[in-house]
Parts: structure tokens; sequence; C-alpha cells
């Protein structure tokens, strides 16, 4: 039965599962299979092609894995995938692409700030809709070197990570951004670490959220939500170290099963 079949979400690692938690507030019955490529990452200095087959080798394993809808929850894969997804695949397919519809409409200072993978930020699919919607804007587009790998091995909070994140972020304070757009879903992660650093006018957005919205709205109009309402199965998978997202979802804990496996 399709509307019992589990939602498969995937990332080049770990970061996903800061979107995972959204769907999973959202649509809180739904089965869910996540898949963490943390062998392969980071995706963001890879190219489009390289990045492109190891997105459609991951959606085949959750296709294989029974998954009704993929959401692809990573920017750098989105981006520079999801048009081939599309293509190759007969199933609905979510992506992800950095908030900049929303920073551009609430800006007051006419000056936004993104931090994303090179990636995302050299993409057709980015450049095109920056150009839309910030036409009268300034952006500051940072790429977000050294900051998956740290997050990749749970270290959030060091000292490596603060200096990093002082150094990304310098050029956008210095530019009077009044948002900076976390175009990464790794990043999520490090809102807290953000915080201590950045002035307090300064908000920050992520696409999380709005992609949960996304994909129970599809849900919803293909007629594929899942019925019944007990306890859903949470699975992971990484083809790497289970202890990162053993620590990031430890609330969790007693709901969702982690084991690695090869993909
Ligand atoms: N989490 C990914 C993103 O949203 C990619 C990180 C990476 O592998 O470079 O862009």
């Amino acid at each position: 039965m399709k509307k019992n079949s589990p939602i498969g979400i995937f990332d080049s690692g770990v970061g996903g599962s800061s979107i995972w938690q959204e769907i999973h507030k959202y649509l809180p019955f739904e089965h869910t299979i996540y898949l963490a490529d943390s062998k392969n990452a980071p995706y963001g200095n890879k190219s489009t092609n390289e990045i492109t087959q190891l997105s459609i080798k991951n959606t085949q394993k959750l296709l294989d894995l029974g998954a009704k809808i993929i959401v692809v929850a990573c920017n750098t894969a989105t981006t520079n995938a999801i048009v081939a997804l599309r293509e190759k695949f007969d199933v609905p397919i979510i992506g992800i692409e950095p908030a900049i519809k929303p920073a551009a409409l609430q800006t007051t200072s006419k000056s936004i700030g993104i931090l994303a993978t090179k990636g995302t930020l050299s993409s057709a699919l980015f450049s095109e809709t920056t150009r839309i919607f910030t036409q009268d804007i300034s952006v500051v587009e940072i790429i977000g070197e050294g900051l998956v790998p740290l997050i990749e091995a749970g270290n959030l909070t060091g000292d490596e990570m603060v200096s990093l994140l002082k150094k990304h972020t310098r050029p956008m304070i210095d530019a009077n951004v009044d948002y900076i757009v976390l175009g990464c879903s790794h990043y999520p992660y490090i809102i807290p670490q953000l915080k201590k650093i950045l002035p307090e006018n300064i908000k920050i957005i992520d696409s999380g959220e709005a992609v949960a919205r996304q994909t129970k709205t599809v849900l919803q109009s293909l007629n594929l939500l899942r019925i019944e309402t007990s306890n859903p199965k949470l699975q992971f998978y990484t083809n790497a170290k289970i202890d990162t997202l053993k620590f990031l979802l430890r609330d969790y804990d007693s709901k969702i099963t982690i084991e690695k496996i090869e993909f």
C-alpha cells in the first residue's frame, strides 16, 4: 500500500537530519527512511556530474527500500541534480534551496548574506533564483568552507568552528546584512553557535520548515498521506560511523533506529 510507504530522505551526510526533524514535526505519523551518504561527504566541492551520480545512487536506494516520495534534504544536490532526478525517476521529488526569497522580501537594510557550499553558490538554479528575487538588494555570498566536515565529525562548538564562523560572517557583518540565509542543511545545527557570534539585529533563516510544508502539501495532493496513526517507523541509515547521527538525534533516541549499511 503506497500510502503506508515511507518518505525517503537523503543528504550528503548528517545535515539533512535537521530537515527530517521538521518533516517529522509536520507529519508525525509518516514512516521515514533517511540516508546519510557521509562516506562521500562533503558534496559541496564536487562537480555537478559527480553530485548527480551520487544523488541518483541515493534516490535508487530509497526507492529500493520502498519510498513513496523523495526529499532531497541537501541544497547542493538539489541545485545541481534535481532536474536530472526528476527526468530519471517517476516519483514525486521535493528539493531544498536557500531561502533567498523571504530574506529578500523582509530585509530593511537591503543587504542579505548567504552561507552555502561552493556547489550551491555556483549552480545555475541558485543564480537564477538570486537574479529574480534580489534585483534591488546587495547579496553577500560566502562559501562555508570547512563547516560540513566539522559538523560531520559532531564538532559544533569547538575553537575551530568558532573561528571559521567568525571568518565567514565577518564580510556579511561588514556589509550591514540584516538577514543571513543558511543554504546548507548541515548549518541549522550551528545556529546556537552563530547566534553567539552575530550582532542581535541579524536574523537567521533556513528552509527546513518550508520543505516540510511542501512535503505535506504534495503528499496530500497525491492522496498519499499515511492513514494509520500508530507509531511510525523512523529509520536512519549511514554508510559511515553512526556516532554523529546518534548525537544530533539524541532527543529522538527511543523512537528511531540508526544503522550502518553499504550504499
Ligand atoms: N548538506 C548539504 C547541503 O545542504 C551539503 C553539504 C556538503 O556535503 O557539502 O548543501
